[in-house]
């Protein structure tokens, strides 16, 4: 027990990267030491993921206000965690699932638990000295992550004709983080040059900071992507390659993979061989959502034809859950998960994901969401996860920038290993 216990917890309503409501805690220490944790919000959600509590009410915010959410933390919350200790996440955690009583914690709110699971967290690392990414490691080994980062958007997060949701350059060859970025830039810029160049820029941005084009087909933005990783004088494959965020479950309905934009509805085994002919034509090595998020007897074909070539990952499908990833890992269903902390409201549970991946063999990768807040958080995460990926959208909106920037800092003052360290954890690399 460290001498400093929790006093107090205190949430406000604040706004995300949408422009709505989301949640930041302040927990205070009996030593009267501050921490505060913002908490992010998705909008293309998994069926199976914890609930976010919304206020429901019409005549704010579109009934998307938490201020329910907000009282849930200053009043039970507050009561149940004062006097514990803040070293103790995992007691921590367990108060908060128990007090809320439910499978999905739609009683007190997935946000509302999660603003206090981090805020914890947060002020223990303060109280214990470290940076918070050495608190959250532990016995983990550190490691800062390969960025996997949104270029083109499609799907929900852009409303335009492509059904996919991200397109997305890895600069698994960059030296540094810093370089990595520096890459990043010149693609995105050449993203942006090659769309004008095809009439299809679109002015703005999408929900990730990417661009938001109105490019005719999926393929049409693999093609483009390819090449502008080109014209930014990078070769595709060999220094950065490809990732996808199909998001298959946003237009799967009776049984079939509805491509709009291609003229094309597909079964499950059709649909695989056209990701499959992709990963063929480019560099592409990471495929996430690329099946339906129920469609449980099919993933294991999918990671069976894909699997030795591409990291195929689970975002709707595992919802950072454990019981699904088990599931999925006894099955053969994938070979990555995807790790989003409001997915599941818990930073233990978050950690368990993370280690269970682990001990399987399987990849992770450290995500943000859609909706966004300026904390960088997620960074720390990454790095104490020590799984070696991160992704966080694209490189404009400062939501954005927080994480990445926050890695910039640390590569440079933290003497972190660099991610090809942990070549097992990395998407496959395929020279061309
Ligand atoms: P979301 O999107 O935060 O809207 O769910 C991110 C993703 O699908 O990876
Ligand atoms: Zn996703």
């Amino acid at each position: 027990m460290s001498k400093s216990t929790i006093q107090s917890i205190r949430a406000f309503e604040i706004l995300d990267s949408r422009g709505r409501p989301t949640l930041e805690a302040h927990l205070t220490l009996s030593s009267g030491l501050t921490a505060a944790a913002q908490v992010p919000s998705g909008a293309s959600t998994g069926l199976s993921e914890a609930h976010e509590l919304r206020d429901a009410d019409p005549a704010r915010y579109r009934g998307l206000g938490v201020l329910r959410a907000v009282h849930n933390v200053n009043a039970e919350i507050n009561a149940a965690l004062a006097g514990l200790d803040p070293l103790d996440q995992t007691l921590i955690d367990q108060t908060l699932i128990s007090l809320d009583g439910t499978p999905n914690k739609s009683r007190l709110g997935a946000n509302a638990i999660l603003s206090a699971s981090c805020a914890t967290a947060r002020a223990a690392s303060l109280l214990t000295g470290q940076p918070l990414w050495r608190y959250l490691a532990g016995a983990r080994p550190a490691v800062l992550p390969l960025p996997m980062v949104n270029i083109l958007s499609g799907g929900l997060h852009a409303a335009h004709a492509m059904e996919f949701q991200d397109f997305l350059a890895i600069p698994h060859a960059a030296p540094s983080f810093a370089e990595a970025m520096r890459w990043i830039n010149s693609i995105h810029h050449s993203a942006r040059l090659l769309l004008e160049a095809a009439g299809a820029y679109f002015t703005g941005v999408a929900d990730e900071g990417g661009w938001g084009p109105k490019l005719p087909t999926n393929e049409a933005a693999l093609s483009l992507l390819t090449r502008a990783i080109e014209h930014a004088g990078l070769q595709p494959g060999a220094q950065v390659s490809i990732a996808l965020d199909v998001a298959s479950s946003h237009f799967f309905r009776d049984g079939l993979y509805h491509l709009q934009s291609e003229s094309r509805s597909l079964t499950a085994p059709e649909f695989i061989s056209l990701l499959d002919h992709w990963c063929r034509n480019y560099p592409v090595v990471s495929i996430e959502d690329g099946l339906d998020q129920s469609a449980w007897s099919d993933w294991p074909a999918l990671t069976a034809r894909l699997g030795a070539q591409a990291q195929i990952i689970g975002d709707d499908f595992l919802t950072t859950n454990p019981q699904r990833l088990s599931r999925a890992i006894a099955e053969s269903s994938a070979n990555a998960v995807l790790v989003k902390m409001n997915q599941i409201g818990t930073l233990t549970e978050t950690f368990a994901v993370i280690d269970q991946a682990r001990a399987a063999g399987w990849r992770a990768v450290i995500s943000a969401r859609s909706g966004e807040t300026e904390d960088s958080f997620l960074t720390d995460l990454a790095i104490a996860s020590g799984m070696a990926q991160l992704k966080v959208g694209s490189i404009t909106r400062s939501e954005r920038l927080a994480k990445y920037n926050r890695a910039l800092i640390l590569e440079q003052t933290a003497s972190l290993p660099h991610w090809s360290a942990a070549p097992a954890l990395l998407p496959p690399t395929r020279p061309r």
